[in-house]
């Protein structure tokens, strides 16, 4: 899909990987809309892309709320007619094992991961259908949702749903000429560490320790490499888009876990 003159919408886009896509979209033509909690981050990377000579716009937005996400999405067609793609992309992680998570930690970041993509889905997919014209969905998942790590249950739940919900939807908009893609990326240079600022205070635990990020295998990768994947995957309309060839080793082995476990059965 040709960027230029067309429209992204991307949640997060105030930082890290969601910063990075909109300047990677904004530097091949698009206008761009950003949406994220962080106004003055917002404000930032609207001047960096108008800055590359496109339009932008920064939108409050709380994924978790459906009203906001269709408040942006009446936004973003009124303004420029358009969305020809999304990225459901904001996400919040926290650490720690099952056994200690709170409900709050459930709703917080099943609220960010999932809902957030559910509400986008549902804000802008009937918009996207009824203009008619060919759109992508990015959703941000992780290598969490393909691998669970131990310490990062909460998280590798919500990225699962992701991965499941993207799968199918790129069946289900297939006739629309709506294509899908799920991001799943192992470490990238991002504030993904500091999410605590942007739990709500309704949903801060009592007991205000937190548990020490998980440190994950592989490099860390700057945001903008993660990018240009990503663009790559809308131009060749693919669906996984797996960042890291260090994922192959435990992605092989819990698909051989998986293949042991049928045959193992033949016997
Ligand atoms: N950084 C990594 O190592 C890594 C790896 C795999 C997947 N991811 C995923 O990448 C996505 C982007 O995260 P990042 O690494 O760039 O982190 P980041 O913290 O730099 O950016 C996340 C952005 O989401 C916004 N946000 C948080 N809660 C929100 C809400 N309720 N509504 C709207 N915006 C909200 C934040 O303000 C921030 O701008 C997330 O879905 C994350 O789970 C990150």
């Amino acid at each position: 899909m040709e960027l230029k003159g067309r429209t992204a919408v991307v949640t997060g886009g105030a930082s890290g990987i969601g910063r990075a896509l909109i300047l990677r979209f904004a530097g091949d033509g698009a206008n761009v809309v950003i949406a994220d909690l962080d106004e003055p981050g917002m404000a930032s990377v609207v001047g960096e892309a108008e800055g590359l000579g496109v339009k932008a716009i920064g939108v409050r937005t709380d994924v978790t709320e459906l009203s906001q996400l269709q408040a942006l999405a009446a936004r973003a067609f009124d303004t420029f007619g358009a969305v020809h793609v999304l990225c459901n992309n904001a996400g919040v992680a926290a650490w720690g094992g099952l056994e200690s998570a709170t409900h709050r930690d459930w709703q917080w970041v099943l609220g960010v991961n999932l809902w957030g993509v559910i509400h986008g889905i549902e804000a802008f997919v009937p918009r996207m259908i009824a203009r008619g014209e060919p759109a992508h969905i990015v959703n941000t998942a992780s290598m969490a949702g393909l691998i669970a790590s131990k310490g990062l249950g909460v998280y590798n739940t919500s990225k699962y749903a992701v991965v499941g919900l993207s799968e199918t939807l790129a069946k289900d908009l297939r006739p629309y000429r709506i294509g899908v893609s799920v991001l799943c990326p192992l470490g990238v240079q991002t504030r993904i560490r500091d999410s605590e600022r942007n739990r709500p205070t309704a949903l801060r635990n009592e007991r205000a320790e937190s548990a020490t990020p998980v440190e994950l295998i592989g490099r860390s990768l700057a945001p903008q490499a993660v990018a240009d994947m990503v663009l790559a995957a809308i131009h060749a309309n693919e669906l996984y888009v797996i960042t890291h060839e260090e994922s192959l080793e435990p992605l092989r082995r819990r698909f051989e876990r998986m293949e042991r476990a049928i045959l193992d059965r033949r016997r």
